[in-house]
């Protein structure tokens, strides 16, 4: 029952009670509510595949090229710690930050040295837990904009937004068929004061065409108009 421990409220400094603010709207909880085990099964999925020694770095190595040595990471929906894990270990200064406590548990576990925390995206507010700097990049990796509660999605972009520096990017990569059509999310995009500096159809850099089934969208903050 590990994973039932993701749907107690958590409240945090600075964090409202992430359970409550998203309910089953928020697709990852609803798995987690259908199935009290969903969490730990992901877990471990990860640590099988990483015992196999599957590549599970192409994301991290795409965000490393962004950036320059030792650069502040802010992994959004880290889950266990896949992609940040592999930026820290590449010297970047790495934040994870996942609504679900089992996925943050684990990740301390497996990956000690960056900074794991629980926390909603649609709130997230990391200058009132004690992080004041802003990220080089925002990497969300793993079709989490696709988990949001899709009320939520213009929110978690504009506070994604609002945790870079200056002439920081955020990176987000999802799957085409997940109820978040591409262009849905241009539209967020520019709502969050956003723009495209790059889209791709994968993180091995292949380029994004009107029929991709999966979008790698490298963003910054939009230009100010008139
Ligand atoms: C498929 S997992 C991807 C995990 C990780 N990014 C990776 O690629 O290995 C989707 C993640 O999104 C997280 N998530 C969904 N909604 C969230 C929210 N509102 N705030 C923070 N994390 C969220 C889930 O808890 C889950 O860890």
């Amino acid at each position: 029952m590990i994973g039932c421990a993701a749907l107690r409220p958590v409240t945090v400094a600075g964090m409202s009670d992430v359970s409550a603010s998203n309910t089953s709207t928020n697709k990852w909880i609803a798995l987690t509510e259908q199935n009290p085990d969903h969490s730990s099964w992901y877990v471990e999925r990860f640590r099988s595949m990483a015992a196999a020694g599957d590549d599970l770095a192409g994301e991290a190595r795409f965000v490393d090229a962004m950036v320059p040595r030792g650069a502040r990471v802010l992994d959004a929906g880290c889950g266990p710690g896949r992609v940040g894990a592999q930026l820290a270990a590449a010297g970047h200064h790495v934040v994870g930050v996942d609504i679900d406590p089992v996925l943050i548990d684990a990740a301390e576990h497996d990956h000690p040295g960056p900074t794991w925390l629980v926390g909603d995206l649609a709130e997230l507010d990391l200058p009132a837990r004690g992080i004041a700097d802003g990220f080089d990049v925002v990497v969300c990796a793993g079709n989490v904009l696709t988990f949001l509660d899709p009320s939520t999605r213009r929110p978690v972009l504009a506070r994604l937004a609002a945790h870079l520096r200056e002439g920081g990017r955020l990176v987000a990569g999802f799957g085409a068929g997940r109820d978040y059509s591409f262009e849905e999310f241009f539209d967020d995009v520019q709502s969050a004061g956003l723009a495209p500096d790059v889209l791709l159809a994968g993180w091995d850099l292949r380029p994004f065409v009107a029929d991709s089934g999966f979008l790698v969208a490298v963003l910054s903050i939009a230009a100010p108009t008139g």
